[in-house]
């Protein structure tokens, strides 16, 4: 694990962060994106470039967003997208699909992606 993304995505997806990785590995869901915690190689480009500061180092996560660590993972397996790890988000493409928890959250900001 290393970058998560949190709360400050639902429902904006500004997309900055997906204009300047060097690694394919935010993916797109429903309301949020969401890192996958194997394919990320921890360079942090993501995290500045993110104008709501959804993003966040796994071991520099608030405790309120400690959630985000399972959710950012749980979207990839079985239970919710069933993506498991494609090697890059571009391949996989853009889902509908969201986590549970992203699901239920209370609408906010306005979607730009
Ligand atoms: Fe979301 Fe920020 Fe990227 S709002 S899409 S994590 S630039």
């Amino acid at each position: 694990m290393a970058y998560v993304i949190t709360t400050a995505c639902i429902d904006v997806k500004d997309g900055a962060c997906v204009k300047c990785w060097p690694v394919d590995c935010m993916y797109t869901g429903g309301r949020t994106l969401y890192i996958h915690p194997d394919e990320c190689i921890d360079c942090g480009v993501c995290e500045s470039a993110c104008p709501t500061q959804a993003i966040y180092e796994d071991r520099r996560l608030p405790a309120a967003l400690q959630p985000f660590l399972a959710i950012n993972r749980e979207f990839f397996g079985p239970q919710v997208s069933g993506l498991g790890s494609p090697g890059g988000a571009a391949d996989a493409g853009a889902t509908t699909c969201d986590h549970p928890v992203v699901a239920a959250w209370p609408a906010q900001g306005a979607s730009g992606a």
